[in-house]
C-alpha cells in the first residue's frame, strides 16, 4: 500500500496532538510530535542560560541539542528525550510554555529542527504535527490538515490536560499564554504559522475526540 505524509497544523491547544497519534495508529503510521522538539529546544535553551541575542551562544546551544522520541512501554506514549534524558513532563510544563515561542521565531532554531523533521519524515507512512507542517517542512504532503477551536474550549483541554500531570493552572492564565504563543507563532517572520492553501480546515470545537480522528482517517484513506 502507498505511504502518505499526513501534516496536522494549526493554533495551540486544538487536540492536534492527541488527534495525530491516534490517527498514526489508525494507519500503522509513526507519529512526530514536532512542537515537544521546539519544547525541549526551548528546555535546553533554559538549562544552558543561552543568549537569546547572541548567535553564537545559540550556535553553541543547537550543537549540543539531541532530541529523540522513545516508546513509554507502561503508559503507550511516545517520551521526549533531550541528550539523553526523559524530559516528557517537563517540556508540558507553563514555564516552557511560556518561552516556547519565543525560541521557535529564532531562524538557526528552526533551521536545525525542521531538517531533523524532514529527515524523520523521509520514507513517508508519517503524522507529523506542528505550526508549519504543510507550508515549509512537508509542502508536497499527500494530506494537510489546519485545526482550529474555540479559545475557551483550547484553554479548558489544556487545563484538564495540566492537571492530569499534577499542575493546576489557572484558565486566564492559559487562555494568556495560548493567545499569546497564536499571536508570536502567526507573525513571526520565518515560517509562520498559516493554514496551506490546499489544507482541509476542521473545526474541533464542537466534534467529539471519535469524530475528529474519523475525519481524518477517512481522508488519509482516499490518498493511500
Ligand atoms: O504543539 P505545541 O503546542 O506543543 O508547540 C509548542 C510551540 O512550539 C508552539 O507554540 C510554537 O511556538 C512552536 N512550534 C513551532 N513549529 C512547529 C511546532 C511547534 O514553531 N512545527
Amino acid at each position: 500500500m502507498k505511504k502518505i505524509v499526513i501534516a496536522i497544523d494549526g493554533f495551540s491547544g486544538c487536540g492536534k496532538s492527541s488527534t495525530a497519534k491516534q490517527v498514526a495508529k489508525k494507519l500503522g503510521y509513526t507519529y512526530i510530535d514536532s512542537g515537544a522538539m521546539y519544547r525541549a529546544a526551548t528546555l535546553h535553551f533554559i538549562n544552558k542560560f543561552t543568549e537569546l541575542t547572541n548567535p553564537k551562544d545559540i550556535q553553541r546551544a543547537l550543537d549540543s541539542l539531541e532530541i529523540a522520541f522513545h516508546q513509554n512501554e507502561a503508559s503507550d506514549h511516545q517520551d521526549t528525550y533531550l541528550n539523553g534524558l526523559n524530559v516528557e513532563k517537563k517540556i508540558r510544563s507553563m514555564e516552557v510554555s511560556e518561552k516556547v515561542s519565543e525560541i521557535s521565531k529564532i531562524k538557526e532554531v528552526r533551521q536545525e529542527l525542521v531538517a531533523q523533521q524532514q529527515r524523520l519524515g523521509k520514507h513517508k507512512g508519517v503524522v507529523m504535527d506542528g505550526r508549519d507542517i504543510g507550508t515549509v517542512v512537508f509542502p508536497g504532503a499527500e494530506l494537510k490538515v489546519f485545526m482550529t477551536a474555540d479559545t475557551k474550549i483550547r484553554a479548558e483541554r489544556r487545563q484538564k490536560e495540566l492537571l492530569e500531570r499534577g499542575e493546576l493552572v489557572e484558565l486566564d492564565k492559559i487562555i494568556h499564554n495560548l493567545q499569546e504563543r497564536d499571536r508570536i507563532d502567526s507573525s513571526r517572520s520565518e515560517s509562520p504559522l498559516k493554514k496551506a492553501d490546499d489544507a482541509v480546515e476542521i473545526d474541533t470545537s464542537l466534534l467529539d475526540f471519535e469524530e475528529q480522528i474519523c475525519q481524518i482517517t477517512d481522508l488519509a484513506k482516499k490518498k493511500i
